[in-house]
């Protein structure tokens, strides 16, 4: 099989969100399923209640991590946990908005006993553009938050610079508008109480900005 075919021929006609969850985990559109538990598809979280039934915001991530390959859901690790921090300190109901990944499964590297976070390609990340391009045709969110550089840039082209255009409002053709910001990693990853706070304080505000927009 060719990967460079990617995941269209893997979509299927229906576009539901329980259909396209369930087709997503037959998708061999590039190689990262292979070494994956499962693929891990975007959701709303239920966990506060029931669904809302409009959602304004689309959150869209790097790829799942070592949490999300085993549970199969988006953000429920380490970085989840982070981003939900940021949520409420923002003010916004993870209950509210739909949480996704630009790839769906997950791409690591053995270090010992560990699977290490390994970075998707630009040519995965397009690989697995018509799961994204399906679910925001089936969600039809106001608004999209980009977190992180390889999101922001699968949408925004590979120029586009997370430390000069977060939480600015970008119009590309053919989509909904976008805001682009930290990655709730990258902050994982500060190397001191200081650039943690200053990264926070950033990914916060560019979210208030998102609820601002998104009309809450
Ligand atoms: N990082 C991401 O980009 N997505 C997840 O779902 C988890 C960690
Ligand atoms: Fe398909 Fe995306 Fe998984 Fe590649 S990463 S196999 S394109 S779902």
């Amino acid at each position: 099989m060719k990967t460079s075919e990617g995941a269209a021929r893997f979509i299927p006609e229906q576009r539901t969100l329980p259909v396209l969850a369930a087709a997503v985990q037959k998708c061999k559109g590039c190689d990262l399923y292979r070494n994956a538990t499962q693929a891990v598809f975007g959701e709303i979280d239920s966990r506060n209640g029931a669904a809302r039934p409009k959602i304004a915001i689309m959150m869209i991530g790097e790829q799942p991590g070592d949490q999300e390959d085993k549970q199969g859901r988006p953000f429920v690790g380490p970085a989840g946990k982070l981003l939900d921090k940021a949520l409420e300190q923002a003010e916004i109901d993870r209950g509210e908005v739909y949480v996704t990944n630009a790839v769906k499964h997950f791409k690591w590297e053995p270090r010992g006993k560990l699977r290490i976070h390994k970075k998707p390609s630009m040519k995965e990340v397009t690989a697995c553009r018509p799961w994204l391009d399906a679910e925001l045709e089936t969600v039809r969110p106001k608004l999209i938050v980009a977190l992180g550089a390889t999101a922001a840039q699968g949408l925004l082209g590979s120029s586009f610079r997370i430390t000069q255009a977060h939480g600015k409002v970008q119009e590309p053709p053919g989509l909904p508008p976008i805001i682009a910001t930290l990655h709730p990693s990258a902050i994982l990853r500060a190397q001191t109480d200081e650039e943690r706070h200053e990264q926070m304080r950033m990914l916060v505000k560019d979210l208030r900005e998102a609820a601002k927009i998104a009309g809450r």
